[in-house]
């Protein structure tokens, strides 16, 4: 899922070329009706196994000030959006006793910025929730899996002025989180 339907079907073609099945949805997040609609249509078909709630936006400050505004767009894509996505489809993992939740967070969570207010706001809220949803889930057969990255060499990282310290090439990052959803 992603909102840009072209890039969407250039990721979909790349893995169509590799042997996968895809499906693809271009749907905003924050239309959260839809996007649990979406999420549920799709469950119904194909069951759940593993959602990767990864769309983040990060948006700097300067001198502690960042427009309220600003900072609920960040809230409402990277935390709100992610509850959604997770509630939407938790109940029918539930009831199967099976499914993994992966909630992509950040280093921000636990090192918080002081030019990126909202944005480490928001990854230290996603991953307290992906703490109590872990705790509030054992034993069910369904598992929460946080991923903490550091600096990613990705458009996200493009945007940013300063210093990105062992920045790593997405690829890369992809195949250590893969690792690690397998193990
Ligand atoms: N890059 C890093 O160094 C770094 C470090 C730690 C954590 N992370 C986390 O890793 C995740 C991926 O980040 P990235 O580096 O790949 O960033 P990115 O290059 O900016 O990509 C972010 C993705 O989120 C999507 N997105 C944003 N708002 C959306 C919305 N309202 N609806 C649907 N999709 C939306 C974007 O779609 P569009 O292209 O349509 O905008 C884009 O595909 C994020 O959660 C980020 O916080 C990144």
């Amino acid at each position: 899922m992603g909102r840009d339907a072209q890039r969407l079907a250039e990721a979909a073609g790349a893995a169509r070329a590799r042997g996968a099945e895809v499906e693809t949805a271009a749907v905003p997040l924050t239309e959260t009706a839809a996007l649990s609609r979406c999420l549920q249509e799709f469950d119904a078909a194909h069951p759940v196994d593993l959602l990767i709630a990864n769309a983040g936006v990060k948006t700097g400050n300067h001198g502690g000030i960042e427009p309220a505004v600003q900072a609920e767009r960040v809230i409402a894509v990277n935390l709100t959006a992610t509850i959604h996505a997770v509630q939407a489809l938790l109940p029918a993992m539930h009831a199967r006793r099976r499914g993994r939740i992966a909630i992509v967070g950040s280093l921000a969570a636990v090192a918080p910025h002081g030019d990126l207010l909202s944005y480490s706001a928001t990854k230290a809220g996603l991953q307290a929730y992906a703490t109590a949803l872990r705790r509030s889930l054992a034993g069910s057969g369904v598992g929460v899996t946080t991923v903490i990255p550091g600096f990613m060499d990705t458009p996200m990282t493009d945007r940013q002025k300063g210093p990105a310290p062992m920045l790593m090439p997405p690829a890369r990052a992809a195949r250590i989180v893969a690792r690690g959803l397998e193990q």
